[in-house]
Parts: C-alpha cells; sequence; structure tokens
C-alpha cells in the first residue's frame, strides 16, 4: 500500500466553472483518486476555491456584497456542486482561510531571509476616482495599433497585439469609467526565481516520464527569450493575504496583499491544514513535510494547460526556495482545452455548459463518462451535443446499461432472482475469462499511467467483451436444448456485473454503486485476481433486477439543449 497526495487546480471563486473547467481538473484528479482508493492505497485528495484577487471583489461588488461575505457563499455553491459531480475530496479548502494566510505570510519570510526577495519601487496606473491602483487589464481605452476602442491595458482583444498601459489612447478605469488616471509610484517585492533557475532546470530534466505538454511549457518558460523572470508577489489591493515577513510587518508594504498567484498554490498545504482543523484528518505534515514521513508520499497534480507555468516554476521556487522540507510535486498532469461546439467556452462571457446546468439536465455519470473518455490530454477536444449523444447512448446505455439490465431480466425469468447452481464452464468461458484478465492489467496499468482517454476506452473494451459473449452464447437459445449450459452461462455473466461496477467506480461512481447493489455485493474489493473476482456471486446468491441504469438521450433532448445552450449565459 502507497500513499497519495492529489491536488487539483483550484478554482477560482468568481462564478460558477464550465466543463472545460472540470475537465482540465477536478474531474481527472477525483478519477485518480477513487481509482487509488479503490486499488486499497491510502489517498488524500484536495482542493479549494481560490478566492483573492481583483476579479473576486469585483464579482463581490457586482453581487452588491462585502467581499468576504461573497466568497463565503460562492464557496458554498461550488462545494455543493462540486458533490454533486462526486467529487471525492477529502477537503475542499479555502484560500483565504487563516492557515493559508499564515502559511504565505511564512513563506514570504523564509524566502526573504534566504535571499531571494527584492524591493523594487515602480510606476503604475492609480486612479483618483476609484481610490485605488488598476491592475493593467482594468484598464481600458483605444488601441494605437487598431483604433480598436476597448482594448485593454494588457493587450488589445481585437488585434491581440500586448499592450502597456500607457500605450492606450484616452486610457479610462473599466472599474468606474473614470480617466482620471496617473503614473504613481508604488513599492513590490519580487522573488527572485531567476537565482533558481538552474535548480528548477535540472530538477524538470529529471521528469522524464511527465506529459510533454507538461514539460514542454515549463522548458519554454525556462528558456525562451531571457528565460525565467523574478516575478512580482505584491499588489496594492485590500482582498488578499497582508503583506508580512512570518508574523512580523514589513516596513513600507502596509495596505499590501500577496499576489493570489503566490498565495494559490500555498492553499495545497494549508488545505490540508485545514481537513486536520476540521476534524477530519489528525495528522497533515507526514503528507506535506519530507521531515516527518512526506517523503514516502507520490504527490500528484492535475491542472489545465494555463497553469502549468505556476506549477512547475513558481510554485517549486517558493518550495525549493524556502530551504525547508516540503514535499515538491512527483507527477503533473496538464490538460489542453475543451472547445464547445466550435467555439471556446467562456467564463466571462458565459459561453458553453456551467456545472449546475450540466447536473440539471442530466446525471452526473453521463458528464463524467463523456468528459473523462474525451478528455483534451494531446489535443484540445471539442463537446458536441452529437458527440455526446452517441458516445453515451452507445458506450452507457446499449454497452453497460444494457448488459446489466438483460443479463438480470433473462435469469430472472428462467431461473429466477438468484444466482443458477447448475452447469460447468466450457471454452467460450475460459477465453473470456482469461480476455478479461488480460484487459484488466492494461487497464491498471493506463489508470496508474493517468492515461484517461486510453483507460477508458479499455474500460469500454472491458464492457464490450461481457456484451459479445453474451451475444454470442445466447444463454435464451441455449437454454431451449441444454438449460444447465445456460445456467452456467447466465452465473458468470452476472458475476461480471460487481467486477463492472468496481473497475468503472472511477468514472461512474453512481452507476457503480448501483450495480453493486444489485448484485448484492457491497464489499466487492478491487480485482487484484480476475478469475477469483468472477466468483464472487456464488450458485444461490441471491440480486435484484435494477432500474434502468442510463436512459438513452433523444434527438428531441439534443435538439432542445442545443437551442438552449446555443448563446450566453446572462
Ligand atoms: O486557473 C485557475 O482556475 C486558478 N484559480 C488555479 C489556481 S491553482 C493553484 F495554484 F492553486
Ligand atoms: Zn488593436
Amino acid at each position: 500500500m502507497a500513499r497519495h497526495l492529489i491536488t487539483s487546480a483550484i478554482p477560482y471563486i468568481n462564478g460558477i466553472k464550465h466543463l472545460g473547467n472540470l475537465v482540465g481538473s477536478q474531474l481527472p484528479a477525483d478519477l485518480y483518486a477513487r481509482y487509488l482508493r479503490g486499488r486499497g492505497h491510502e489517498v488524500l485528495f484536495l482542493c479549494a476555491t481560490d478566492e483573492h484577487g481583483t476579479p473576486a471583489e469585483l464579482a463581490a461588488a457586482k453581487a452588491g456584497k462585502p467581499v468576504a461575505e461573497y466568497c463565503a457563499e460562492m464557496h458554498a455553491v461550488q462545494a455543493e456542486i462540486a458533490e454533486g459531480f462526486g467529487m471525492s475530496f477529502d477537503h475542499f479548502g479555502r484560500s483565504s482561510s487563516l492557515q493559508n494566510q499564515k502559511l504565505t505570510q511564512h513563506f514570504a519570510g523564509v524566502l526573504a531571509d534566504q535571499g531571494l526577495i527584492v524591493e523594487v519601487t515602480e510606476k503604475q496606473v492609480y486612479s483618483n476616482a476609484d481610490g485605488r491602483f488598476l491592475p493593467d487589464r482594468y484598464i481600458e481605452g483605444t488601441c494605437p495599433n487598431c483604433g480598436f476602442e476597448s482594448a485593454r491595458g494588457d493587450q488589445c482583444d481585437n488585434c491581440t497585439k500586448q499592450l502597456d498601459p500607457v500605450d492606450l489612447i484616452n486610457p479610462r478605469s473599466t472599474i468606474s469609467g473614470s480617466t482620471d488616471l496617473e503614473m504613481r509610484d508604488t513599492k513590490h517585492l519580487f522573488l527572485r526565481q531567476s537565482l533558481m533557475k538552474d535548480r528548477l532546470d535540472a530538477w524538470i530534466n529529471e521528469k522524464e516520464d511527465w506529459p510533454v505538454l507538461t514539460t514542454s511549457i515549463a522548458k519554454k518558460w525556462l528558456h525562451d527569450g531571457d528565460g525565467l523572470q523574478d516575478r512580482g508577489i505584491t499588489r496594492d489591493l485590500s482582498w488578499g493575504v497582508p503583506v508580512k515577513r512570518g508574523d512580523a510587518e514589513w516596513p513600507g508594504m502596509e495596505g499590501k496583499v500577496f499576489y493570489v498567484w503566490f498565495d494559490a498554490p500555498i492553499e495545497y498545504i494549508a488545505s490540508a491544514q485545514e481537513w486536520v482543523d476540521a476534524g477530519k484528518g489528525s495528522d497533515w505534515e507526514r503528507w506535506w513535510r519530507t521531515d516527518k514521513g512526506a517523503d514516502d508520499v507520490r504527490y500528484t497534480q492535475f491542472m489545465g494547460k494555463d497553469n502549468v507555468p505556476f506549477h512547475t516554476l513558481s510554485f517549486p521556487a517558493t518550495i525549493m526556495g524556502s530551504n525547508e522540507p516540503w514535499k515538491l510535486v512527483d507527477y503533473i498532469k496538464s490538460f489542453n482545452y475543451l472547445t464547445y461546439d466550435g467555439g471556446q467556452f467562456s467564463t466571462s462571457r458565459g459561453r458553453g455548459v456551467f456545472m449546475d446546468q450540466a447536473l440539471e439536465i442530466l446525471p452526473a455519470d453521463y458528464w463524467r463518462w463523456w468528459l473523462l473518455s474525451h478528455a483534451p490530454e494531446t489535443s484540445d477536444a471539442e463537446f458536441t451535443w452529437e458527440n455526446f449523444q452517441t458516445s453515451v447512448n452507445k458506450d452507457l446505455a446499449d454497452v453497460l446499461g444494457n448488459f446489466v439490465s438483460r443479463i438480470t431480466k433473462f435469469c430472472r425469468s428462467k431461473f429466477g432472482e438468484a444466482v443458477p447452481q447448475a452447469g460447468e464452464y466450457g471454452a467460450a468461458e475460459e477465453a473470456l475469462i482469461a480476455d478479461l484478465t488480460e484487459r484488466v492489467t492494461r487497464y491498471q496499468n493506463l489508470m496508474d499511467a493517468v492515461e484517461v482517454r486510453k483507460s477508458a476506452q479499455e474500460l469500454r473494451a472491458i464492457w464490450a467483451a461481457g456484451n459479445e459473449y453474451l451475444q454470442a452464447q445466447a444463454p435464451w437459445t441455449t437454454f431451449k436444448t441444454d438449460p444447465d449450459k445456460a445456467a452456467a452461462q447466465v452465473r458468470l455473466a452476472l458475476n461480471l456485473i460487481p467486477l463492472y461496477a468496481t473497475l468503472s467506480a472511477p468514472f461512474i461512481p453512481t452507476a457503480a454503486a448501483s450495480m453493486l447493489e444489485a448484485a448484492r455485493t457491497p464489499d466487492a474489493g478491487w480485482p487484484d485476481d480476475v478469475p477469483r473476482a468472477l466468483d464472487r456471486m456464488a450458485p444461490g446468491h441471491e440480486f435484484d433486477v435494477p432500474e434502468v441504469l442510463f436512459a438513452k438521450i433523444t434527438d428531441d433532448d439534443v435538439a432542445q439543449w442545443s437551442v438552449r445552450f446555443a448563446g450566453t449565459r446572462d
């Protein structure tokens, strides 16, 4: 038994996430956590909400609420939706927690002690009307390049030119619309990542088994242009972790907070502390401190590709730079993007399907199956309603659902609701058992390697093998001439139900639970030995015919949903 620490990138607090966000972080992390628990390993699976920064402040202002109250409410909303999707977090924390505040200040203090922080005075746009400094993207004006009137301070959305706020013609604050802006001096802390370049480079080079998507992004940031840049880790905002050096004040930094991307990954550690403080665990250090046993832990992170630089370079720079024995990540699984019907999912424009809406129209397992079996691993993937309909109907309804329903109903009609006694297994049965034994090993290897799509394919093949066996052996025909042989066929097919349930649980936990319930085999452990696992329902073992596991998605549904989700959410 091994110990696995698993974290999913922590979703921003402002607003409900879309399916593209889900498939790139929380969902595959949950798949892996469920799988490893199923294999009998000890798992700590953590996530949280990412609550600091200007977007959170502005979303709260828009909702007419104090930001702390807004975050508390949205945290509860996100926690509930995550639960609806079956996320099996051991803890779903909050980056605004006191634990994270203390830990963030601690890291800043030790990094300063190590000589890795410098104070830099720079000029930034200050809005007199708003009474605050404005982050670049909250300044709008006319693009000097193309004349577009709503170009942002960091980039023009029309011609894509990278901009500096001073380039804009007629700049204004997007918060108040005010044009009363000036450049003011402000002091910030910079983390001297450039000093750690060689260490980070050597560390990334060791990671030969990481996905190319992960290492190529890290290497680009390490080597392209001027190489790894020092990074500003503070901001002139009021909502965030107050800048302190450990417990001490930081002269000249009063009223400032740490940059959201500095404190967010530290929440991975703080979430483990919150888990203990909430009474759900007893020792966070054995997961996070290599001097307290965390050397034995394998730590895997899940995220979308836009998060990779922060996890391959910035956060490791924080950890390594501290010179304290914190656990570093062992494997970073990253994802490309999911697109929606030919365009991008977009939170700001409300384009696509959002997690709450998805659960309104179908149970979580339908979404989990489609998203995971189409995970954007080697390239972007596209969600279309037609593709969703086809996969769900074929894989879940026609293959898995139909198998379970057909065999339980047939058994009930001919032998009653208990596994029949008679009959010996023959060549076809031995062949199926051998095939499944091989396939289960392949499936395990793929799951161990976090090959999400390929694991789904292998699982589908495992389901299909049962269906094909039934189709070929046709116990309903055998029964007419050789009822004993039919009984043996039925016995084996029934035993596939708990096997399938255990193997499928990481993907479709609710249906898997219904299958175990129907088979009345609640304690089915991982099938390390497939032939033995196929003996779990012994002759005489009673079962129930389950309700329909998966309903088909009709053409009408597709037509309706395509229209409903064609526009943008208000
Ligand atoms: O991209 C995002 O959604 C960020 N909120 C992810 C943060 S992950 C981390 F480092 F905590
Ligand atoms: Zn432009």
